[in-house]
């Protein structure tokens, strides 16, 4: 495994590389079994499979998350060795975005609702880094977890929308025994704040038990999804939602697929989930 932190240095091995066939996973590191099944999946579909460690500043609306966000560089490493990745960049900030540096990509629609809606800039952020690591490493296949639903959407939509020859690769969210959906953020919860974190997980089942019994419309099933979460008394909701899966925009009728979504602070800290649902 090499790990580089200048872009030079990746761009050379890439070039040295180029008729192998390359996975990419771009991550903020302090990496978890959510990030390591991307990893394994990357490794088992390509001949050479690279990683990204970098907490994305611009990606964040909030100073404190940031500052708060777990940074374990050193053990992320090994734990990508004993994955047999080919390639690592963990770059400074500096390099990633130097002092003159002034563009942005910026997808429009999509970004402008749920997670988009309450954290300002967030996707600007996102996409404009993972273009970057797009031109860089240049991968025939990147891999992004369904944890991050819409991330994954507004990458789908730039990548149609630039035609980057990459094809995305969706990874299943995975979960704690009790169901939290693994993060990096969840090593910030208390004791007692992990303990009704699962709250994010019992509400989405509810309402996919709605939906499975017959439930049509969606101001019910958010009702009911909204108790369970008020009965934890760290919690609060940033926003319960019942979208339509393609464009994201809130449903009032639930007739086909949907995404039913949900943001929610325990204590000071943000835990995003959801869940699709068949009709
Ligand atoms: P990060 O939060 O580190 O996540 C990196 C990748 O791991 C994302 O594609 C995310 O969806 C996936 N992931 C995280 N938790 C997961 C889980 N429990 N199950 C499955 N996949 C999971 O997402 C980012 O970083 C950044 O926004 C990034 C795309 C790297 C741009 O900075």
């Amino acid at each position: 495994m090499q790990t580089f932190q200048d872009i030079e240095n990746i761009r050379k091995i890439r070039a040295a590389e180029q008729s192998k066939t390359w996975g990419l996973v771009p991550t903020m590191g302090a990496l978890h079994e959510g990030h390591m099944s991307l990893v394994r999946r990357a490794r088992a579909e390509n001949e050479r499979v690279a990683v990204s460690i970098f907490v994305n500043p611009i990606q964040f609306n909030n100073p404190d998350d940031l500052e708060k966000y777990p940074r374990t560089v050193e053990r992320d490493l090994m734990l990508l060795e004993d994955e047999d990745v080919d390639l690592v960049w963990t770059p400074p900030k500096e390099i990633v975005y130097p002092p003159r540096f002034q563009t942005h990509v910026a997808v429009e629609k999509i970004t402008q609702v749920l997670e988009g809606a309450t954290r300002p800039g967030h996707f600007l952020g996102v996409t404009t880094v993972v273009a970057k690591l797009f031109n860089m490493f240049q991968p025939h296949r990147a891999y992004l977890g369904q944890k991050d639903y819409q991330q994954l959407a507004v990458i789908r939509q730039m990548v149609n929308d630039l035609n980057f020859p990459i094809e995305l690769v969706p990874c299943p969210i995975v979960r704690e025994a009790d169901g939290l959906a693994m993060s990096s953020r969840n090593v910030n919860l208390s004791a007692e704040g992990r303990q009704q974190a699962t709250c994010l997980y019992q509400s989405l089942v509810r309402g996919k038990e709605l939906i499975d019994a017959g439930e049509r419309t969606a101001t019910n099933v958010r009702r009911e999804m909204t108790d369970i979460v008020l009965k934890h008394d760290r919690a609060t909701i940033d926003y319960i939602s019942i979208a339509n899966p393609d464009n994201l925009n809130e449903l009032e009728t639930i007739e086909r697929k949907v995404l039913i979504s949900m943001a929610v602070f325990i204590d000071s800290v943000r835990l995003i989930d959801n869940m699709e649902v068949e009709v």
